[in-house]
């Protein structure tokens, strides 16, 4: 889906059913994110669902956290550690109707009572800072493309990881020894850890072979879409990446539960 700006609007356009349902999580969102005072999600205008059409109010001044983190901002880690907050705040609290409920393939299924509405696309490219404000910025409420744009609901391990593994897969191919994918995870899951409760983490090395396939599939994709010459550099890079991520989530397998245990003061 492309965002256009007209004035003070960002418009998304694509199928009218999807749309609907991003406007109605993006709605809640909005609420969940000004009683909590942990992140701010854009209102939603107007939704034209016949014509496939969304309007959001345009926020200017947005850096994502993943341009932060090439700039080496020095806000990097606070922010990253925010966003994981922010989405134990998340999974926590939205509740879409019933008839919004479809859910992850069924590996990302929990015993029902594990299960929550997820963001479902949350990755570094789409949490932002707003410069003027400062606050964290959550957007694009909507599926993410590889697990068919329609999901809402499953594992909260689903979103934890996707954006573990975004981390990881975001690092830019001249700059893999110097990216520190290992430390913005590691304050992105404090964050989580600190406002989820343990129980909800206990379960973590299940999903382990899980997302490194997710994350394999999703290399092959971004692989293919790469100019001919510039290929064999990013397969290059996302190899020795893909090899940093596995060590690092066996680092979690290992200890996961207790770092999270500790971590929520439990
Ligand atoms: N409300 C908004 N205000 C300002 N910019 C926005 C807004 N919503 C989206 N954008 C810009 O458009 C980009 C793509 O929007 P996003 O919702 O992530 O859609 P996509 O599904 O295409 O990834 C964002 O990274 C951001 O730069
Ligand atoms: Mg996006």
């Amino acid at each position: 889906m492309l965002t256009e700006y007209i004035g003070n609007i960002a418009r998304k356009k694509g199928v009218g059913p999807l749309l609907a349902i991003e406007a109605a999580k993006t709605k809640l969102a909005h609420k969940i994110g000004q009683a909590s005072g942990l992140f701010y999600v854009p209102k939603v205008l107007n939704l034209d669902e016949e014509r496939g059409v969304l309007d959001f109010e345009r926020l200017r001044g947005l850096s994502t956290l993943y341009q932060l983190a090439i700039d080496k901002d020095a806000r990097s880690l606070e922010l990253y550690e925010k966003a994981g907050q922010a989405l134990a705040v998340v999974h926590e609290r939205l509740v879409l109707p019933d008839e919004m409920k479809y859910e992850l393939p069924s590996e990302w299924m929990n015993s029902s009572d594990e299960n929550v509405f997820i963001h479902g696309d949350f990755a570094c490219v789409n949490v932002c800072l707003h410069e003027p404000s400062g606050q964290l910025v959550i957007l694009d409420w909507s599926a993410a493309p590889l697990i068919g744009r329609t999901p809402t609901f499953g594992s909260p391990y689903f979103d934890v990881l996707w954006f573990a593994s975004c981390v990881f897969r975001g690092a830019p191919s001249k700059k893999v020894f110097s990216w520190n994918a290992e430390e913005m995870t590691d304050a992105f899951l404090r964050g989580y850890a600190k406002a989820a409760s343990d129980k909800k983490l206990n379960r973590f090395s299940d999903y382990l072979p899980k997302i490194c396939r997710l994350q394999r599939k999703m290399i092959w994709c971004l692989a293919r879409r790469k100019y001919p010459l510039r290929a064999p550099v990013y397969i290059f890079s996302q190899m020795f990446m893909f090899i940093r991520f596995h060590r690092f989530l066996r680092k979690y397998r290992r200890q996961g539960s207790r770092i999270f245990a500790k971590d929520s003061g439990q």
